[in-house]
């Protein structure tokens, strides 16, 4: 008894699975197995040997059995530990960032361009989309016939039959926010108007809906050379490039005298903008003292106050800063596109914190 003890206790601490643990039960106390065999022979042993022996044998089975059920369950911790290794995840690790959204390139430059103006001074200042022809052309030095109307492929309004007023237009520049700022405030002024405009024309660089920032600056003694600075002050804030350079065109516009447009040095070289060489020049935007009877028609008195104005494209500049080559693509609303030129949320741009990090 002492022999199969031995052979069974040791068997079972070695066993390696459940399989052979259950070919040992089955050899050691299965029907036919050794333990059992034993039992059978009671039977024929004496009474006194019987009461030695039987209860022996009874133990004997009950210690085999109790080994096997604790190597049972060894077996299974071990086969849960393993698990747990392979299976284990650290819970304390930094989360994947995954963004939600993105801020379209017209609302950055948007709002970096008020970051820049604000910090010289300007507020912003907005007006209607739609809006009616004396803000967007008569008070600007446009009348009726002015061929700057028809130049600007202006989207009209329908008015109802019998009604002769003038109709409504979607405003083709940002020019008119001038007017409303000089009759809300009246001078001194210091805004810039960002916004929508609308003018009926389609290719890689214009789209019947884009974007201006208008600025006017309103005082007593303001010229041409304070004009300049602040554009040159823009631009080297705004462009983040050592050497952007500027050129400053005589120009006319009906609501400035004298007028200049400005353009900025870039190269399209293979499909890509660069900025600041090459022998290309992008018109980014037009400006001037403001015109007398503009003075007048917003309700200042221009013997008295002087101001310049300009007015930029604000999707031109977002495709000159972030190197984007077709206007169009702006306004497709495809998610790959925004996804790839788009801004994290939440990352405000400012002068002190960096405009476009
Ligand atoms: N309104 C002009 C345009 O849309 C730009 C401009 C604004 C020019 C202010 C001079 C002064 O092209």
């Amino acid at each position: 008894m002492d022999d199969l003890r031995d052979k069974y206790i040791s068997a079972i601490s070695s066993a390696s699975d459940e399989v052979a643990l259950e070919e040992l039960r089955l050899q050691a106390v299965g029907k036919k197995g050794e333990v059992s065999l034993k039992m059978r022979e009671l039977g024929k042993m004496t009474p006194e040997e019987r009461q030695v022996v039987g209860p022996a044998l009874n133990a004997l089975k009950d210690e085999i059995n109790s080994a096997l059920s604790a190597k049972k369950a060894a077996l299974a911790d071990a086969a849960l530990n393993e698990r747990l290794k392979t299976e284990w995840l650290d819970v304390t690790l930094p989360m994947r960032e995954r963004r939600v959204g993105t801020i379209h390139p017209v609302s950055q430059v948007s709002e970096e361009v008020t970051a820049i103006f604000a910090d010289m001074g300007f507020a912003v200042a907005e007006g209607p989309q739609i809006e009616s022809d004396w803000y967007n052309f008569d008070a600007l030095n446009i009348p009726g016939h002015h061929p700057a109307r028809a130049e600007m492929d202006t989207f009209y309004t329908h008015r109802k039959e019998g009604d002769n007023r003038p109709p409504h237009v979607l405003r083709t520049h940002t020019s008119p926010v001038q007017i409303r700022s000089m009759e809300a405030q009246g001078a001194p002024i210091r805004v810039i108007c960002p916004g929508r405009v609308y003018r009926a024309d389609y290719d890689q660089t214009h789209t019947p809906m884009f974007h201006q920032v208008e600025g006017l600056a309103i005082d007593t003694d303001i010229s041409m050379a304070n004009l300049k600075w602040v554009l040159e002050e823009f631009c080297r804030a705004f462009f983040e490039v050592d050497g952007v350079e500027l050129r400053f065109r005589a120009s006319h516009f009906p609501f400035t005298e004298p007028s200049a447009e400005v353009d900025i040095r870039c190269s399209w070289e293979g499909g890509t903008l660069k900025l600041g060489e090459g022998d290309d020049w992008l018109e980014i935007l037009g400006s001037g003292m403001v015109h007398p009877k503009v003075l007048e028609a917003g309700g200042i008195d221009p013997a008295k106050y002087q101001g310049f104005a300009f007015g930029m494209g604000i999707d031109r500049i977002a495709m000159l800063k972030y190197g984007i080559p077709d206007l169009r693509a702006f306004f497709d609303s495809d998610l790959r596109w925004l996804r790839h030129y788009g801004f994290a949320a939440l990352d405000q741009p400012s002068l002190q914190g960096g405009l476009s990090v």
